[in-house]
């Protein structure tokens, strides 16, 4: 039997589901659809009290955790529940689709980059720090990169322009081979449990 808390929450994703809507699934998502999408998720993050740890729990010793809170029935949204547990240092990437970020608490360092226009090699651009109240987001092109260093757990909100759980393509820069490769993007995602 679904919880008090867990009840709440759903109906405040179904909520940021609508208002999002009209920004999710089309072709062309823009810089400023992401800016709208992104201050739906600074709503949502906002309810902290919807997102107690008892709820996502670490399931090993993996650094890092991240919890379906919602996909659409295209698979053209996905949101998730992201936690971090330890040192993280991703190398710079794209995810192949659009994705944003908000925080919930402690904070993810964020880098991005724009591209080098002769050897097309990220160059840093600008760092932002996810903490509660901020987001980012990134058209399918932008590449960026996090940095974890705690204080742990860092939490955040992730909503994708696709599913995680099926097979689709990230691309990460490889510094010491100086190019992109492509690697499949599938993750495990698990479910929150309900207390
Ligand atoms: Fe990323």
């Amino acid at each position: 039997m679904p919880s008090r808390i867990a009840n709440a929450r759903s109906a405040e994703v179904r909520t940021f589901s609508e208002t999002v809507d009209p920004f999710v699934g089309t072709a062309d998502t823009s810089r400023d659809s992401l800016r709208s999408i992104e201050a739906a998720m600074k709503v949502l993050a906002a309810h902290t009290e919807l997102f107690p740890a008892e709820h996502f729990q670490r399931p090993g010793s993996e650094p890092g955790a991240l919890f379906e809170l919602w996909v659409n029935e295209a698979g053209t949204a996905a949101l998730y529940y992201n936690v971090i547990w330890d040192d993280i240092d991703s190398p710079a990437h794209r995810h192949g689709t659009w994705a944003a970020i908000a925080g919930l608490e402690s904070v993810e360092p964020n880098q991005t980059y724009r591209l080098d226009p002769e050897t097309d090699a990220p160059i840093p651009a600008e760092r932002i720090e996810v903490t509660p109240g901020i987001a980012v987001s990134m058209l399918p092109t932008d590449v960026h990169s996090i940095h974890v260093h705690g204080p742990f757990p860092v939490r955040t909100l992730h909503f994708y322009g696709r599913s995680l759980a099926t097979a689709g393509l990230r691309e990460l820069y490889d510094p010491d081979l100086k190019k992109w490769e492509t690697y499949p993007a599938q993750v495990t995602v698990l479910q929150p449990s309900v207390v």
